[in-house]
C-alpha cells in the first residue's frame, strides 16, 4: 500500500494529512501560529512560524499513522496564496511577509495599472492589480524599505518558502503563480512584458511547474527529523483554494466550490483561460495541468464570525463557535432585518475596494446578539452569493455547489449556503481542504493515479447534499436585494 503526504501553509496554522492511495484520510494534525497587524491595512506572519508548525503537523502524522517511512510516495504542498517571502543571497528571511490579506499597496497597485495599462493587464495575467497580490508588494517594498529591497535576491509564496527548506528548490506551480501579478496565464509562465515594466528579475522568481510535478527530493537532514525517507518526492502542488479544488473534485466544466475559511471563495472549474473582463472574478490558472479557474474572494468570511467571537470574548472568555452558532440557529432567517456587510479587511468580490468597511445596518433595538450572529454569517454568505451572480452573468456553467472549509462543517452555514444560493449544496466524504488535494496531486506525480481525473475518481465523493428550504426563499430574496444596496450606499462615508 502507498500512501500520501499533503502540507497546508495556511492563515491560522499549518495543517498536514496522510492518507492512502484510495484517498481514505488516516491522520491528520495542525499547528497554529500567530498573525500579526502592526499598522491599520497591514497583514503579516514570521515564515519562520510557518517552519514550525510545519515540522511539528508531518511529524505528527507521520508519528501517529505509524506506517513504514518506505511506504509513503510523496508530499504535496499548498498554503494561503500572494504572500511575499523576501529572502536575501543566503535565503535569509529579510522582512515579515506581507499575506494575501495585506492592504497597504493601494497606491503601487494604481502604478502598476498606469505602467501596463488596465486591459493590457488584465489581458496578460486575468486580474487587474489588487492590493493583496504579490506584484505590488514588490513595488511597496522597493519605495518604502528601500534598505530591505536592496537586500532582496528571491520572493517566494508562503508554501514555496517552505518548499525551500524542505528540499532546497526554488520552485513554484502554476495557480499559486498566477496569483502574483506576473504570469501570463496563456503561457503558464512568467511574463517577460510584465516583468520588465516593473522592473523586476525573473531571478528572484521561482521556476513554475504543474501542480502534479515532481519539483524535487526531501533533504536528508529533514527527513530524518520528520520521520520520513531522504529524497521522498515533494511535487508542485498548489495555492490552498487549487488544491482544495482537486480535493473536492472541482476538475470539470460544471463544478463549483464554496469555501468558508477565514476568506470565502467560489471556485469554478474552466477548460479554458476565463476572464471576467471587469476583473471582479480572478482568473488564475488550476493545478489541473493545463486547466483553469474563475475565483470570487470575499476577504472576511469565517474571518468576520472570528472577529464577533473574539470581540465578545473580552466580556465572555470561554465563548465558543458552537455557542455563538447556536444563537444564530434560534434566530429566524433574515435575522429580524439585520444585515451586515463582512468588509472587515477590505473587499475583492464584487467591489475591489481596501477602504471597503463592515457595518451592521438596521439596528433596533429589539435586536440581540443572536440577530448579530446570524446577519454576520448570512452577510458572509450574501457576499458570497454576489460572486455566484457575476458567474453566471458571465455564462459560466454552474451545475453543482460543493461546499467545503469551515463551512462544510456546520449544518447551519450549509443551510444558509443553500437557502442564499438557491441551489442544493453537496459535502464531500473527506473533508481535510486543501491538504487533501495536495495529497491527491502528490498521488498523480508519483504514479500512484495515473492522472488527476483517476485520483477524482477514485477518491472523491459526495456524503451529503443539503436543498435549499423553500420556506427561507422570499425572506432571503429581500434580504438579498438589500444587501446589495449597502455598500454603494455606504461608500462615500
Ligand atoms: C485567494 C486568497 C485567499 C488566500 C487565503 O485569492 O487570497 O483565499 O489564498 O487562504
Amino acid at each position: 500500500m502507498s500512501y500520501l503526504l499533503g502540507l497546508d501553509i495556511g492563515t491560522s496554522g499549518a495543517k498536514a494529512i496522510l492518507c492512502d492511495g484510495e484517498g481514505r484520510v488516516v491522520t491528520s494534525a495542525t499547528a497554529g501560529y500567530p498573525l500579526s497587524q502592526p499598522q491599520p491595512l497591514w497583514s503579516e506572519q514570521d515564515p519562520s512560524d510557518w517552519w514550525a508548525g510545519a515540522k511539528q503537523a508531518l511529524r505528527a502524522v507521520v508519528t501517529m499513522a505509524g506506517v513504514p517511512a518506505g511506504q509513503i510516495a510523496g508530499l504535496g504542498l499548498t498554503g494561503q496564496m500572494h504572500g511575499a517571502v523576501f529572502l536575501d543571497a543566503q535565503d535569509q528571511i529579510v522582512r515579515p511577509a506581507m499575506l494575501w490579506n495585506d492592504q497597504r499597496t493601494a497606491e503601487e497597485c494604481a502604478q502598476i495599472t498606469e505602467l501596463v495599462g488596465a486591459e493590457r493587464l488584465v489581458a496578460i495575467t486575468g486580474n487587474p492589480a489588487l492590493t493583496g497580490f504579490q506584484a505590488p508588494k514588490i513595488l511597496w517594498l522597493r519605495r518604502n524599505e528601500p534598505d530591505a529591497y536592496a537586500r532582496v535576491a528571491r520572493v517566494l509564496l508562503p508554501k514555496d518558502y517552505i518548499r525551500l527548506l524542505l528540499t532546497g528548490d526554488y520552485a513554484t506551480d502554476a495557480s499559486d503563480a498566477a496569483g502574483t501579478l506576473l504570469l501570463d496565464l496563456r503561457a503558464r509562465d512568467y511574463s517577460d512584458e510584465l516583468l520588465s515594466a516593473l522592473e523586476i528579475p525573473r531571478a528572484w522568481l521561482p521556476q513554475v511547474y504543474e501542480g502534479p510535478q515532481i519539483t524535487g527530493g526531501l533533504l536528508p537532514a529533514v527527513a530524518q527529523g520528520l520521520g520520513l525517507t531522504a529524497g521522498l518526492p515533494v511535487v508542485a502542488g498548489g495555492g490552498d483554494n487549487a488544491a482544495a479544488a482537486v480535493g473536492t473534485g472541482v476538475v470539470r466544466a460544471g463544478l463549483v466550490s464554496s469555501s468558508i475559511g477565514t476568506s470565502g471563495v467560489l471556485f469554478a472549474h474552466s477548460d479554458r483561460p476565463a476572464l471576467d473582463p471587469q476583473g471582479r472574478l480572478h482568473g488564475f490558472c488550476h493545478s489541473v495541468p493545463g486547466q483553469y479557474h474563475l475565483m470570487a474572494v470575499t476577504l472576511s468570511a469565517g474571518g468576520a464570525f472570528q472577529w464577533l467571537r473574539n470581540t465578545l470574548r473580552a466580556i465572555a472568555p470561554s465563548l465558543s463557535y458552537d455557542e455563538l452558532t447556536a444563537l444564530a440557529e434560534a434566530t429566524p432567517p433574515g435575522a429580524g432585518g439585520l444585515l451586515f456587510t463582512p468588509y472587515l479587511t477590505g473587499e475583492r468580490t464584487p467591489h475591489l475596494d481596501p477602504l471597503a468597511r463592515a457595518a451592521f445596518v438596521g439596528l433596533t433595538a429589539r435586536h440581540g446578539l443572536g440577530h448579530m450572529a446570524r446577519a454576520v454569517m448570512e452577510g458572509v454568505v450574501f457576499s458570497l452569493r454576489d460572486g455566484l451572480e457575476i458567474m453566471k452573468g458571465l455564462g459560466v456553467p454552474v451545475d453543482e455547489i460543493r461546499a467545503t472549509g469551515g463551512g462544510a462543517k456546520s449544518q447551519l452555514w450549509l443551510q444558509l449556503q443553500a437557502d442564499i444560493y438557491g441551489a442544493e449544496v453537496a459535502t464531500m466524504a473527506a473533508e481535510e481542504g486543501p491538504a487533501y488535494g495536495a495529497a491527491l496531486l502528490a498521488g498523480v506525480g508519483t504514479g500512484v493515479f495515473a492522472n488527476v481525473a483517476e485520483a477524482v475518481a477514485r477518491c472523491v465523493r459526495v456524503s451529503s447534499v443539503t436543498a435549499p428550504n423553500s420556506a427561507n426563499a422570499e425572506t432571503y430574496a429581500e434580504a438579498y436585494a438589500a444587501h446589495r444596496k449597502v455598500y454603494p450606499a455606504l461608500r462615500g462615508i
